[in-house]
């Protein structure tokens, strides 16, 4: 018989702790999931902010892919953007708005979120995919949720799915088809 592997002590192996009950609001900032110019889903995004800003007991934020200065030129970790990283920190869970880009997310999206890792561990993820076909992005989802899981994040049960988001919405993302938005009511409740 060999002998049995080492195994460390718990609190070598204890993720990070969060306290989940402190009387104090649930942090879930809402994120731009691409920086394109001209972008629809930044139309999704916003309403999707607007109704968790409606829910008791959640504070939310805007944040935007766009705005997160992103380095070239350190490895991994190092080249996380000290305010996101911070936001990431404090928050107890995140709502993703991505575009379907040929089925994947958007590059940019997956550089953001790779910046960080500890800092998501055992934290809440929703998702809501757009797109301009009739799938509401659907299949970026279902790519990103390994994602998610290799990041620590937890996933809701349920997504948002924004089919033809250019019907869905107006110019000045004024909602026009709220029957386009498939499963807000499940998704904002999981
Ligand atoms: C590079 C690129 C790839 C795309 N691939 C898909 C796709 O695979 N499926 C789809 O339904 N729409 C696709 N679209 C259209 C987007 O769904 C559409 O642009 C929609 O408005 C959401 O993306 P946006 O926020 O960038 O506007 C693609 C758009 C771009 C720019």
């Amino acid at each position: 018989m060999g002998s049995s592997p080492t195994i460390g002590s718990a609190a070598e192996f204890s993720p990070p702790q969060h306290d989940t009950t402190a009387d104090r609001p649930l942090s879930i900032p809402v994120i731009i999931g691409t920086p394109r110019q001209g972008r629809q889903s930044e139309h999704a995004a916003h309403f999707v902010f607007e109704q968790a800003k409606r829910r008791a007991g959640v504070e939310t934020e805007l944040i935007d892919v766009r705005e997160i200065p992103m380095r070239v030129d350190d490895a991994g970790e190092q080249i996380n953007d000290p305010d996101y990283a911070s936001t990431v920190t404090r928050c107890d869970g995140l709502i993703l708005v991505v575009p379907e880009y040929n089925h994947g997310n958007p590059a940019w999206l997956k550089h953001v979120l790779d910046t960080c890792l500890e800092e998501y561990i055992h934290k809440a993820v929703g998702i809501c995919g757009v797109s301009a076909g009739q799938f509401g992005g659907s299949r970026v989802i279902e790519n990103l949720l390994p994602v998610m899981r290799e990041l620590g994040l937890v996933s809701t049960s349920t997504d948002v799915n924004v089919s033809n988001v250019r019907k869905v919405f107006g110019e000045e993302g004024n909602l026009l088809d709220r029957a386009s938005c498939v499963a807000w009511p499940s998704f904002s409740t999981s």
